[in-house]
């Protein structure tokens, strides 16, 4: 099987755990070409904690010339998606979105699937902090009812638009802080609850995904919980998840999620559950 050269977008706290893992050769068929970011300051301090020489840029034009690359893993922001979907594909390169609340954009979806099939590329979108996307693509045209409801410490909630009236309240108990819809939801959440916008792919829709997010000063895990009803019966679904080190509104799931999702990528002979 021939080698697979890979190209990362972000070197937060997700990219530099998967750039880390492709370095250390656990992937076959995979090799980390370059990372960009479009944070200089970042790309600097990450130098520092990366083990192979690879090229890190804050260059689009720069990473995308770079032919060899055939996947981008996009760990970056829902905003990195809209802005640099269309010139990925249009490099002739597969692209594995992380960011998935962009594709609360419909149209967006639309558009870049139109490209990957004229190209023959993919458009990898991986199941994140959730599990259970395999049987609910398995119902999908038959749900009448889909939520979400995720828990989150105050400290994985800070900096969300949503959440900015609260920023300076002392939770002393679990308080519901939004109900609604996924749409509405990845709006004013956009970096806490891509979970809601995957959940929609797979089902219904984001209009009709109901989302509730509950911060809990007591909580020492990111929690979802999910209930699909149809005529199949019932669907319950709950993570519990540690929030990762180096940034609490992400869980330690979503990267191995990314991790499994190269792996069938880069070895794809057999396929399990998907
Ligand atoms: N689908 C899921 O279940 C799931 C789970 C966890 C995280 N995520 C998403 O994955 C992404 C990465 O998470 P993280 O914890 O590594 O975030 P992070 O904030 O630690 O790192 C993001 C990095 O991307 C860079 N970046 C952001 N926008 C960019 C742009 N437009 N162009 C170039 N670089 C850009 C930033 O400078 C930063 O270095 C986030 O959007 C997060 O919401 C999705």
């Amino acid at each position: 099987m021939s080698l697979n050269s890979l190209g990362i977008i972000g070197c937060g706290s997700m990219g530099e755990e998967i750039s880390t893992f492709i370095n250390s050769g656990k992937i076959q068929n995979a090799e980390l070409s370059c990372v960009f970011d479009q944070d200089e300051t970042r790309l600097q301090q990450f130098s520092k904690k990366i083990s192979k020489k690879i090229l890190l840029t804050s260059s689009i034009e720069e990473f995308l010339s770079i032919e060899k690359i055939n996947l981008v893993v996009e760990c970056a922001s829902p905003a990195a998606v809209t802005k640099y979907g269309e010139l990925i594909l249009k490099s002739n390169k597969n692209f594995l979105a992380m960011s998935s609340g962009a594709f609360n954009d419909p149209k967006l979806l639309k558009f870049l699937e139109k490209i990957a099939k004229q190209k023959s590329l993919k458009i990898l979108i991986p199941s994140g902090a959730i599990g259970g996307i395999d049987a609910i693509k398995s119902i999908q045209n038959q749900i009448e009812k889909v939520s979400i409801t995720t828990t989150k410490h105050p400290r994985s909630l800070a900096g969300a638009p949503g959440f900015q009236n609260f920023e300076n309240t002392v939770f002393d108990k679990a308080k519901v802080i939004f109900n609604g819809t996924a749409q509405d939801a990845i709006e004013m959440f956009p970096a806490n609850v891509n979970v809601s916008t995957t959940l929609s792919l797979a089902a219904i829709g984001t209009k009709k995904t109901q989302v509730k997010i509950i911060c809990d000063p007591k909580s020492k895990e990111n929690k979802h919980e999910i209930c699909i009803i149809g005529p199949f019966g019932k669907l319950n679904f709950s993570m519990n998840l540690k929030p990762n080190e180096r940034n609490p509104k992400t869980s330690s799931l979503a990267i191995y999620s990314v991790i499994q999702t190269i792996q069938q990528f880069c070895n794809p002979n057999i396929s399990l559950g998907t």
